[in-house]
């Protein structure tokens, strides 16, 4: 079972795991204007795996005997003024996410619920990537800076990627 605590805290992590996936869906059509396809897909998949993170509480809650509330989420920030900025908004939110799991897991730490430490685990590790996927995609494109064929080069690479639902089950 979990704590109050526990259930209250996860379920406002779920409205900011769909308020991520709203974020991110705002970015894809940023870049989807700017015809930047491979960068929109890119963004699209990172908005499906949002949502699979914000299943993966809905499920562990219920699993755990706790109840669901799902809470209404704001417009997300649309204005952009280059894909850098994106990315940038993209890092700076990941990084706020990995705040949240923290203080997640402190809770479950410190309520000895090795349950819910062990789901966490995965979130804290999936965080690691998250973070560095952002970061990676900041500084290829300060690599870049204006060269349109090196922006090219990146939005076809981006373009590949599929999406993966998580290693986890609850
Ligand atoms: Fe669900 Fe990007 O953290």
């Amino acid at each position: 079972m979990l704590s109050k605590r526990l259930i209250d805290e996860m379920n406002i992590q779920i409205m900011h795991e769909l308020a991520s996936a709203h974020l991110y869906m705002a970015m894809e059509a940023y870049c989807a204007s700017l015809n930047l396809d491979g960068f929109a897909n890119w963004l699209k998949v990172q908005t499906e795996e949002e949502r699979a993170h914000a299943r993966l509480f809905f499920d562990f809650i219920n699993r755990m005997n706790g109840e669901v509330k799902v809470y209404g989420i704001d417009e997300p920030h649309d204005k952009y003024a280059s894909l850098l900025d994106v990315f940038e908004k993209g890092y700076e939110h990941e990084q706020f996410v990995t705040s949240r799991i923290y203080l997640l897991a402190d809770i479950a730490t410190e309520e000895k619920n090795h349950a819910a430490v062990s789901f966490l685990k995965w979130f804290v590790d999936e965080q690691v990537e998250e973070e560095s996927n952002f970061l990676g995609l900041i500084k290829k494109l300060e690599l870049i800076g204006d060269n349109t064929s090196g922006l090219y080069m990146l939005d076809k690479e981006l373009a590949a990627r599929v999406y993966v639902p998580p290693t986890i089950t609850v």
